[in-house]
């Protein structure tokens, strides 16, 4: 299958290992594929990640169940404290220069997670995004691990240890599943986006698609290029964060998802499971100092002196419409 970006092994340092049987020379390898993955193409599809696909599932067929409850049942939950929650059709605008999403999603931040006062609409729901939200955070460490070494990062601890708080109070890392409604022809004649062109705004972001299709990824040349789903694989996307932290090594690449051309196709629901990962709230937006020959790129710097969060909060009150 030809693709727009690589396929990256992750066997070496993969969830089903434990970090005692992973060794730097491991780290070394993994990361310097993620990094010329990322380099060249702006993304990465991650294989042998360890993570089941029981576990990625499960997350898909209860949030799938909770999307089609009757929409008075699913107002229950509509979003609020923590920022944790339902988002009807029409809340989310990731461009603010664009027509709303034409989405609706259940969304999940460490905050949330870490309140007992969290109201779920269901254990079932509850359990499953706990159990993959686990495993995303282990799986972001590892990545950032390996691919901070191979980048040369002088603080590779603190590049790992500034998201420790991910799924807990204290940090903006973020499971939701997103659901694409069915669209009609007049969405098609009118060129709506399913989603705008946009960033992401944190710093690893683990993407699981369906295979569905629709995403779209901009190319150096200018074009947007589709995004095939291969069954198995995470993709792998670099926030406006870690665009930051980097020095502009790693670059937050824009992205969108277009209504399937096949009429037969665009009936269907298409629905995606995305893991943000952030760094802890309170940990500055600045650029890391690597041993290496490159310079930084200048960018972002009017925001230089905000923490992660507060810019990160800057970028969502401007995504949602309520
Ligand atoms: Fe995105």
């Amino acid at each position: 299958m030809s693709t727009i970006a690589p396929v990256i092994d992750f066997s070496k340092c993969s969830l089903n290992k434990n970090e005692d049987e992973i060794n730097d020379e491991m780290r070394m390898v993994t990361g310097k594929n993620l990094y010329e993955g990322f380099t060249s193409s702006g993304f990465v599809y991650l294989k042998n990640h360890g993570i089941t696909q029981e576990r990625i599932d499960g997350v898909y067929k209860a949030a799938a169940n909770f999307f089609a409850l009757p929409l008075e049942e699913k107002k229950k939950s509509y979003v609020g404290k923590n920022s944790f929650g339902y988002d009807p059709v029409g809340a989310l605008k990731v461009n603010s220069k664009k027509d709303f999403d034409f989405v609706e999603g259940f969304r999940v931040t460490g905050d949330a997670f870490d309140d007992e006062e969290t109201k779920w609409p269901n254990l079932t729901l509850k359990k499953k995004y706990e159990e993959l939200a686990e495993s995303c955070k282990f799986l972001v460490l590892r990545i950032l691990r390996s691919l901070g070494l191979a980048m040369r990062v002088k603080d590779l601890d603190s590049f790992c240890n500034c998201h420790s708080l991910m799924n807990k109070k204290g940090n903006l890392t973020q499971l939701g599943v997103t659901s694409y409604p069915p669209v009609y022809e007049d969405i098609v004649r009118a060129n709506r986006f399913r989603l705008a062109p946009h960033v992401d705004w944190g710093t690893m972001i683990l993407l699981f698609q369906d295979n569905i299709g629709g995403l779209q990824m901009k190319q150096s040349n200018g074009e947007f290029a589709d995004v095939t789903p291969i069954p198995g694989t995470i993709i792998l996307n670099v926030g406006e964060t870690l665009q930051k932290f980097t020095g502009g090594r790693l670059t937050a690449r824009v992205h969108r998802v277009v209504p399937p051309t096949d009429p037969n196709k665009q009936r269907l629901t298409r629905q995606t499971t995305v893991y943000f990962g952030h760094s802890n709230k309170d940990f500055p937006f600045k650029s890391f100092e690597f041993d290496d020959d490159l310079n930084n790129k200048d960018f972002l710097t009017e925001y230089e002196g905000m923490t992660t969060g507060e810019f990160m909060n800057m970028r969502l009150t401007k995504a949602l419409h309520y």
